[in-house]
């Protein structure tokens, strides 16, 4: 019987198998235990051979039993481990990962050119009233350069759909960022320096217009400021911004209400197989140049509208249209694709996975 019992334990295919042979031997109605009960019934002489012999048995068969179902616990083991093995050399796999708009990251390279010439960065709201937008910057009522922003009115009455006519406080979608120019002003007084990025809206729309776009707005106001500090800040942060030494600026007398005297300002390209890159002096042969910004000093009733002295302060101030500086810096040609959200040509200038 105890090799037959050990035997079928060595033989047992699986753990289920095990336990069966375990009730089959040991259980309650056990042959073994059947065995053990036969002993109570056996003469003293007769039980003191039986009884170690049966004891033995049962024993062997028990640690039979045990040791066959470690070897059954540890193969399961280690069949986990081989298969839920991890594979550190293993390339990870790819996360697809967004990235930063070009428009974003221009005005973030512009914060950081501008920081470090001590300017920081202002906003004002998209949703502005009349008087910031216009009449703060020179811009009456009846300005005839008003009529040049072709700007998005708020209606007054939703249901009569008229326009609110109120001077001043009829509110608009703002047309450039110079309005920030007077809110920075009354609220932080001079001297002052900073940038304003943000978006700005016009009803226009063709391959270089679109009705939302963006600009940066720069004000320096102070007690001596001059031509020469404008003209100096422009090389600087045009150098740093299209990473070359040549570029070369060229300022024309202009006109915008909100300055005087107003710089236009143009930057010098070449052609380099076939593409205008920027830098080196426009006038050489096989040069030009391409229109870049709008800029001047601070119009004195301008300087009186924010609430200062023109007399003690004065300033330059200039607007510089985002996407534009982006088309120019990554060699995109059309404004609308900015805004379309389409991956590929995000990827196809190096801006998305
Ligand atoms: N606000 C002007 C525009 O949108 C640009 C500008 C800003 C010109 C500041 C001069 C000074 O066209």
């Amino acid at each position: 019987l105890k090799t037959d019992a050990l035997t079928q334990i060595e033989n047992a295919p699986d753990a289920a198998a095990l336990e069966a042979l375990r009730i089959e031997f040991l259980g309650k109605q056990g042959s073994i235990s059947g065995l053990m009960k036969t002993l109570g019934k056996m003469a003293p002489e007769e039980r003191q051979v039986q009884g170690p012999l049966l004891n033995g048995l049962r024993s062997a068969t028990a640690d039979a039993i045990a040791a066959r179902k470690e070897a059954f616990e540890n193969e399961e083991l280690e069949a986990r481990l081989a298969s839920e093995t991890l594979d550190l050399t293993l390339p990870a796999p790819d996360v697809p990962q967004g990235s930063v708009h070009p428009v974003s990251q221009v005005m973030d390279e512009l914060a950081e050119i501008f920081a470090d010439l001590g300017f920081s960065v202002a906003t004002g709201p998209e949703i502005e009233d009349d008087w910031h937008n216009f009449t703060a910057l020179n811009m009456a009522e009846t300005h005839p350069a008003r009529a040049m922003h072709d700007t998005f009115y708020f209606l007054q009455d939703r249901a009569d759909q008229t326009l609110d006519n109120a001077p001043n406080t009829r509110m608009l979608l703002r047309t450039h960022t110079s309005p920030v120019q007077i809110r920075s002003l009354v609220e932080h007084g001079a001297p002052i320096r900073i940038i304003a990025p943000g978006r700005v809206y016009r009803s226009d729309s063709d391959a270089t217009h679109t009705p939302m776009f963006h600009q940066v707005e720069g004000l320096v106001i102070d007690r001596a400021i001059h031509l020469g500090h404008l003209k100096w800040t422009l090389e600087t942060f045009l150098k740093a911004f299209f990473e070359r030494e040549d570029i070369v600026l060229r300022l024309r007398p202009s006109y915008f209400p909100f300055t005087e005297p107003s710089v236009e300002v143009d930057v010098g390209w070449q052609d380099v197989d076939g593409r205008r890159v920027l830098g080196g002096d426009g006038d050489a042969p096989g040069h030009g140049w391409m229109e870049l910004l709008g800029s001047g000093m601070v119009n004195r009733r301008v300087i009186a509208f924010a609430g200062l002295d023109p007399d003690e302060w004065q300033g330059f101030a200039f607007g510089v249209g985002v996407d534009r500086l982006a088309m120019l810096k990554y060699g995109m040609d059309d404004l609308r694709a900015f805004f379309d959200g389409d991956r590929r040509w995000l990827s196809h200038y190096g801006f998305s996975p």
